[in-house]
């Protein structure tokens, strides 16, 4: 934000009277701050309960020592008049350990202020804290307490400020907790709290105003009055179990500016009846939970609203105006018909999973050159590209895919992207030729998808302007070209998928340098490549080289280390397997012809191989015996010769194999993984033996064409393999969270 130079001025005046008066204050007021003994050696006895005496780090709490004024000492404040310690600031200083019944802590009687967040502390927290009741301020958040909380911190009853959060504390919110007439800031965030909604809350309802009781185990309905919270001005129940209807009453409270309801079990229509137009209520987020009907038009009443998620409901209908958002999440829902404006100030626009179908008219006059992100995919959308699109300066995303846009892509798109981190148009009819010059400022481009389209011509050459490119998709297009060598230069390149086009020739050429160093997937399958790779060809390929952490990663966490079963474990699962460790290598489906390149085994992150449906000659090298973490092979329909190497049943992770329709002889290997195999990953060698383990005595070496379709696995256990990988990644890829991002203003609040 800009702020007018005269406003700092100000400002800096302001601070340096301030400052002035500070210093004339303290000459006025004697100080007499010199420290009581029994409140340092109480100091003294709490440092002494944890190791930080031994330590020597900068937060060992090194000034607590008897040759200064305990008043002095790290984080002790005391009053100025009686010496007694009135607060005491640990935050971040790692104390390692429980807090005893009996600490020195509790003898500073007169505390008003205590932090003790993010100091690592662990176990319960003793009875005792009750007695510390001159208390109003007491925080404990990022530590690891466990246990009930004691309801003798009901003694408490100066607190208003009490933070517990991200603990294990469980059990109930004590009745205890009554006490606190004076609570404003309840927050117990990121805990095993368990019951109902504490329905203490509403005895304190006259002095709250922050409730963040989010992330714990809470289940029950709400209360249906929840308009008595006068001072509320924050209330985030996210994260927990509760249930029943939306609670309409509690938008009566008037100072009202964040509610949370995200991720929890409410259902039935949300309604705002008593909202006032002077409503404050700036964030309101209730999505993940089972709401449906339409979106109210009263909603629109809320003029301060920036930031309204929705998302992973089963909203319905079409969307009301509203026009002074920053963010909106509709995405998940079942919302229908024009995508509304105006968009003035909107900077994340998030649609995905509906049923939209045009842009409304206060849409396109928007003003859109502030979005950040935009996700249009998964609705029904048609027509050419909208115009508005070039006028886009999106810096994160632009999503379009999944819909039915039809017709070129604009020259002009060149100018909409030049800050984009990731544009995918995927699955849409896009058709002509890409524009040779779109990517030319494009250098921030992370991840490219514009496959499923029928898209022609050559690759364009800007491509080559993406340094920051790590996923590029092209699947299924109509690409005519030849191999674009020129993108090995690119230095993050991890993924690319030129599957299904129109590509011919060869991969290698003599003068020109291999590169591609940084990459993990590449999948060519289903070109016309042809020609032969020499025996180096992979051997600057480090990435995947490199990449072997499934061995010391993976193993002992409790993870599965089969990359098939992540593939069914799901999306996560799988995109932090493709951050970290796969490499995948598909060039089915070309004339390839030649030995397979030796180079191969230094590969060792390799996790998938199909080079399957080619002209590969020769024997197979005998160094893929090296691919350790090789977890599926297809080399079938080639005519490779000679014997299956005998080390390759060392595999241990190699669950898929086919040697189908090649011309190899000799025994097969003997190992639990080849016995697995069917029968149908060896036919047609005809010279091959050691069948009887795997197919049984009705084995058929050279099976007719009906016992070869009975003998068939589901087609391409390889390829479908890849491409599922491939299927979960775009919008997601290369750590870009395609998530929530909250203008400075909103963020504050959270604070
Ligand atoms: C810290 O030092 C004091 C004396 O300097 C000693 O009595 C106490 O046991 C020490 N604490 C720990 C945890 O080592
Ligand atoms: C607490 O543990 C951390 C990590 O083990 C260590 O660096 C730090 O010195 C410990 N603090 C004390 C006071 O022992
Ligand atoms: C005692 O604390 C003072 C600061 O209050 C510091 O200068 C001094 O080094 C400390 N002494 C020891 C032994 O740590
Ligand atoms: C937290 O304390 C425990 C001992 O209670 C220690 O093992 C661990 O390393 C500490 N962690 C940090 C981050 O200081
Ligand atoms: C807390 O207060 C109770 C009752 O006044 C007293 O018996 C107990 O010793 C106190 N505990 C501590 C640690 O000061
Ligand atoms: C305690 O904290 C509150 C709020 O941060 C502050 O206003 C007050 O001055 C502090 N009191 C003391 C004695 O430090
Ligand atoms: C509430 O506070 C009073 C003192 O004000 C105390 O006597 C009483 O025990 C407290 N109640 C609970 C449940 O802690
Ligand atoms: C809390 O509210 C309940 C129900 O309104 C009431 O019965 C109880 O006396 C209140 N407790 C305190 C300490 O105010
Ligand atoms: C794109 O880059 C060219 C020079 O490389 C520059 O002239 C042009 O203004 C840039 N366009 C945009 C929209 O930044
Ligand atoms: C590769 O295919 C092209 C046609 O696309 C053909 O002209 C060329 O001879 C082929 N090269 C090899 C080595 O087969
Ligand atoms: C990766 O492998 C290459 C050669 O294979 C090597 O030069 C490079 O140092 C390796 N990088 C890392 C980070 O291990
Ligand atoms: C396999 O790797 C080892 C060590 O990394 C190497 O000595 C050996 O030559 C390799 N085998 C083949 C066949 O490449």
């Amino acid at each position: 934000m800009k702020i007018p130079n005269h406003y700092h001025c100000l400002s800096g005046i302001f601070t340096l009277l301030f400052l002035i008066f500070q210093v004339l204050h303290s000459f006025a007021s004697p100080v007499l701050q010199y420290c009581r003994h029994d409140q340092r050696d109480a100091l003294l006895e709490f440092k002494h309960e944890f190791s930080v005496n031994k330590s020597n780090s900068i937060l060992s709490l090194s000034s607590w020592n008897k040759s200064s004024d305990c008043c002095s000492w790290e984080g002790v404040m005391c009053d100025a008049k009686s010496g007694h310690v009135l607060s005491l600031y640990l935050d971040f200083i790692p104390l390692n350990n429980s807090l005893k019944p009996d600490s020195g802590l509790f003898k500073l009687h007169h505390l008003r202020n205590l932090t003790l967040s993010n100091c690592n502390l662990s176990g319960e927290l003793p009875s005792s804290l009750g007695n510390l009741s001159h208390l109003t301020k007491l925080h404990l958040s990022k530590n690891h307490l466990v246990g009930e909380i004691p309801a003798s911190l009901g003694n408490l009853n100066q607190l208003r400020d009490l933070s517990l959060d991200n603990n294990q504390f469980s059990g109930n919110i004590p009745f205890s907790f009554a006490n606190y007439t004076k609570l404003s800031h309840l927050i117990i965030s990121n805990n095993h709290f368990t019951g109902e909604f504490p329905l203490v809350l509403l005895n304190l309802s006259t002095s709250l105003s922050y409730i963040v009781i989010s992330d714990n185990l809470f289940k029950s309905t709400l209360p249906s009055d929840m308009s008595q919270f006068q001072r509320l001005k924050n209330i985030d129940m996210g994260g927990n179990s509760f249930f029943g209807y939306f609670p309409t009453s509690l938008f009566m409270n008037p100072l009202l500016g964040i509610v949370s309801l995200r991720k929890n079990q409410f259902k039935g229509p949300i309604e705002f009846r008593n909202a006032s137009s002077f409503s404050k209520l700036l964030i309101l987020f209730l999505q993940q939970n089972k709401f449906n009907g339409p979106i109210p038009k009263s909603i629109s009443k809320f003029s301060n609203l920036k930031n309204l998620d929705l998302h992973d409901n089963s909203f319905t209908g079409s969307v009301p105006n509203l026009p002074n958002l920053e963010f909106l999440d509709l995405s998940y829902n079942k919302l229908e018909g024009e995508i509304p404006g105006p968009l003035g100030d909107m900077l994340e626009l998030m649609l995905a999973h509906n049923s939209f179908s045009s842009f409304g008219k206060a849409f396109e006059l928007s003003d859109l050159t502030h979005i950040q992100s935009m996700d249009l995919s998964s609705n029904s959308l048609r027509g050419p590209l909208p115009s508005w699109i070039c006028k886009l300066r999106p810096l994160l995303l632009l999503d379009l895919s999944k819909n039915s846009f039809g017709g070129s892509i604009p020259q002009c798109l060149k100018d909409a992207i030049v800050e984009l981190s990731t544009l995918n148009l995927q699955n849409n009819n896009l058709s002509g030729i890409l524009p040779p010059d779109i990517f030319v400022n494009a250098t921030n481009l992370v991840s490219v998808d514009i496959s499923g389209n029928q898209l022609e011509g050559k690759l364009p050459k800007s491509l080559i302007n993406c340094v920051s490119l790590e996923f590029l998709n092209v699947k299924s297009n109509r690409i005519k070209d030849v191999f674009p060598s020129w993108l090995g230069s690119l230095p993050s390149l991890d993924v690319l998928i030129l599957r299904e086009n129109e590509l011919y020739g060869p991969l290698y050429h003599p003068r020109m340098s291999i590169g591609f160093q940084s990459l993990k997937i590449i999948d060519l399958s289903r070109n016309h490549f042809n020609g032969t790779l020499p025996p180096f060809y992979f051997a600057n390929w480090s990435e995947i080289t490199n990449s072997t952490k499934r061995d010391t990663e993976y193993m002992g966490d409790g993870y599965s280390t089969n990359s098939m079963e992540m593939v069914n474990k799901g999306v996560d699962m799988l995109f932090e397997l493709i951050r970290t460790d796969f490499g995948g290598i598909d060039f089915s489906g070309n004339n390839f012809s030649g030995k397979i390149p030796e180079s191969i085994g230094l590969l060792k992150g390799l996790r998938i191989l199909n080079l399957s449906s080619n002209g590969f000659t020769s024997s197979i090298p005998q160094s893929l015996a090296n691919l350790t973490n090789l977890e599926a092979l297809d080399l079938s329909r080639n005519q490779l010769s000679g014997r299956i190497p005998q080390n390759l049943a060392r595999l241990s992770f190699l669950s898929i194999m086919n040697f189908s329709r090649n011309d190899l002889q000799g025994p097969i290997p003997r190992s639990t993984q080849f016995e697995r195999q069917n029968c149908s990953a060896f036919m047609d060698n005809p010279r091959l033996y050691g069948l009887e383990d795997i197919c049984g005595k009705s084995h058929v070496p050279n099976p007719t064409p009906q016992e070869r379709e009975d003998l068939s696995e589901p087609k391409e256990q390889v390829i479908s393999w890849i491409s599922a990988v491939i299927a979960y990644v775009p919008g997601v890829f290369c750590g870009l969270v395609i998530g929530h991002i909250y203008s400075p203003q909103i963020h504050k609040w959270f604070m």
